[in-house]
């Protein structure tokens, strides 16, 4: 009998997915830089057993109809606005993400970036490596207060938790916007619920850590910036589409708000020309929200073992639930 056929559509460490070359066979995009082209994706997916996939792969209903054995679809990334979800559920297959394993490593990245956008890090850098360090000067390169300040965190699923707690040790008040309260975070971490109206007028940092959905599409424009203090920090660690981005784009040249910190952008990846490079109160980011060593191989451990336990009629451990 032939053995299960896995596809997995970027290179991923090879001694942790040893597990699968022993009892599956298993081809890989060796590109570490560039996502499978989608002809190569679609001709793969007729012979797949499991796909182990990205989150810049589209796995849509085109594609998942040109399936005939595919059970499962182990994301590698928390989210999985990539992936048509009814038409998974439809076909019978199931989808896996890496939640939990990633929390910290985002929630820290978040914290940074928040720092870094504040405090212009990027920008004092530019500076001494250009040689236009010239003195200590009493206003060189300075940046807004983190400490004390408000917080306004909109979508407090595990990793707004993760980012209140950081913010809690540097004394912040801490908001949250999210479509459930969180009384048990109310309690033990001391954040206030808060609409989001009142939330984007008050907060001195808002921070979007929401998933994509039909819903938060294009939640922050023109008009949710115009609400904004002028001098309010902007930072974006979820997806790019939360945003209208010509719309953040005006409210930074209009100074409608100070500065935005985004780790993830509409259409992924940007190039150097991208508008919004041009601005130097914009620290941007690769969408690097979960990458340290050990958490991403912590998730592709966790997808090789979702694929395993599916592929061996067991339960994964972390099925996304299609309601
Ligand atoms: C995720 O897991 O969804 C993150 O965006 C990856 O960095």
């Amino acid at each position: 009998m032939e053995k299960p056929y896995v596809y997995i559509t970027r290179k991923l460490t090879e001694h942790i997915i040893a597990p699968l070359r022993e009892q599956f066979h298993v081809e890989m995009w060796m590109e570490e830089e560039q996502s499978v082209p989608r002809d190569i994706l679609l001709a793969e997916v007729k012979r797949a057993d499991a796909l182990i996939t990205m989150l810049s792969d589209k796995i849509d209903e085109e594609l998942l109809n040109e399936s005939s054995s595919l059970k499962v679809v182990a994301n590698l990334a928390v989210g999985f606005d990539n992936i048509d979800l009814k038409a998974a559920s439809n076909k019978g297959i199931m989808v896996c993400n890496t939640p939990d394993v990633l929390t910290d490593t985002t929630a820290d990245l978040t914290f940074a970036l928040l720092m870094a956008t504040a405090r212009r890090f990027p920008e004092a850098m530019e500076l001494v490596k250009h040689g236009e360090w010239k003195s200590w000067s009493p206003l060189l390169m300075a940046g807004h207060d983190v400490h004390h300040k408000t917080i306004g965190i909109v979508g407090m699923g595990a990793i707004g938790e993760a980012v209140a707690k950081r913010a809690k040790g540097f004394d912040m008040e801490i908001l949250y916007y999210n479509r459930n309260k969180k009384p048990q975070a109310e309690e033990q971490l001391g954040v206030k619920y808060c609409d989001f109206q009142d939330l984007i007028k008050t907060a001195d940092f808002i921070v979007c850590l929401t998933p994509l959905t039909p819903e938060t599409y294009h939640l922050f424009d023109r008009a949710t910036f115009r609400k904004m203090k002028n001098t309010a920090i902007f930072i974006n660690a979820a997806r790019g589409p939360v945003v209208k981005e010509g719309d953040l784009f005006e409210a930074l040249v209009e100074k409608e708000i100070a500065g935005a910190g985004l780790d993830v952008f509409e259409v992924e990846p940007i190039g150097a020309d991208h508008p919004l490079l041009s601005l130097n109160n914009v620290v941007a980011l690769p969408h690097i929200g979960s990458s340290s060593i050990e958490t991403r191989e912590t998730m592709m451990k966790l997808c090789v073992e979702n694929v395993e336990r599916v592929l061996t009629g067991k339960e994964p451990r972390t099925k996304v639930k299609i309601h």
